[in-house]
């Protein structure tokens, strides 16, 4: 029997979890923790995503703030707005949403976020704790898979972990924490991507598949072995005029076709999806409780 793994009850789990501690934190007399998002231009995948970030802060009654700005904002104004974000001790974390505009250099902004705010966990300096096993903030999707495995108590020791997708955002960092020591940890990590020589050949010796590619329906069945466990990081838009908004959500592996062959798998929409906006919840208490910092 294929066990789906829900993301949106998981989810919602741990919202109730957070939004426990934030009662108690107001009990207390304190403010509640703060998330800024910067938005520039008007990028719909971005869009949507931020306005999901500003509603999950809502249900657990975090205070969000959004500063959106038109796409023809410099670099130098950008930089402005980080800086005072960094110097706002109203604020706990925030994140600037990407894929910004060609005119400005991510990596700049991305520096430019002080370490101690860095709820995406995108700074070098939070990615190097990551990897040499420091506190630090996780990024938000890696984040929540390894959350998801754990509460699903699913063992990755010893295993063969296969990740598809190198991005700085979640292939790369999915392959250092699941090598690391600890629990989730502990598995003997494969990382492949556009330049590996025969995939197939590395993912059906995978005990545990993690694709994110960035590719519809990408991995197929012939692709897996019996039993794999099928993290799918996918959210691929994929034209269907049978649908109102023109558009279904697609993951990276064909569903249908390797749900039979999966022991756990992730759907999407309603995987990991639900769970990297919650990562963000969670980065951002640690921010406003000092954990990391
Ligand atoms: N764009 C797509 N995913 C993310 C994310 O996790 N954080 C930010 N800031 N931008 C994104």
């Amino acid at each position: 029997m294929t066990q789906i793994l829900d993301g949106r009850a998981l989810a919602k789990q741990i919202r109730a979890e957070i939004a426990e501690e934030v009662k108690v934190i107001e009990a207390a007399g304190n403010r509640k923790p703060h998330l800024a998002t910067v938005l520039i231009g008007d990028d719909a995948p971005s869009q949507a995503y931020v306005r999901n970030k500003m509603r999950s802060c809502e249900k657990v009654g975090f205070d969000a703030t959004l500063i959106k700005k038109p796409v023809e904002t410099t670099e130098s104004e950008l930089l402005e707005i980080v800086s005072g974000l960094n110097n706002n001790d109203a604020i706990d974390g925030f994140i600037v949403q990407l894929p910004l505009p060609n005119h400005i250099d991510e990596d700049r902004i991305t520096l430019a976020i002080a370490p101690e705010k860095d709820v995406d966990g995108f700074h070098p300096v939070n990615f190097g704790r990551m990897a040499q096993g420091l506190p630090c903030y996780k990024p938000a999707t890696p984040f929540g898979v390894m959350e998801m495995l754990r509460r699903y108590e699913i063992p990755t020791e010893g295993k063969e972990v296969v990740v598809v997708g190198r991005s700085n955002i979640v292939g790369t960092p999915m392959s250092l924490l699941l090598s690391r020591k600890g629990n989730p940890g502990n598995a003997t990590v494969t990382l492949c991507h556009s330049r590996t020589a025969d995939l197939t050949a590395h993912t059906r010796r995978a005990d545990i598949l993690v694709a994110a590619i960035g590719r519809p329906s990408f991995v197929t069945a012939d692709m897996v072995k019996e039993g794999v466990i099928v993290i799918d990081v996918g959210v691929n838009r994929v034209d269907d005029a049978s649908r109102e908004r023109g558009y279904r959500l697609e993951g990276d592996v064909d569903y249908q076709g390797v749900f039979e062959k999966a022991s756990y798998i992730t759907p999407v929409p309603g995987g990991v999806g639900q769970l990297t906006v919650v990562s963000l919840l969670l980065n951002t208490l640690k921010a406003y409780k000092k954990e990391v910092y």
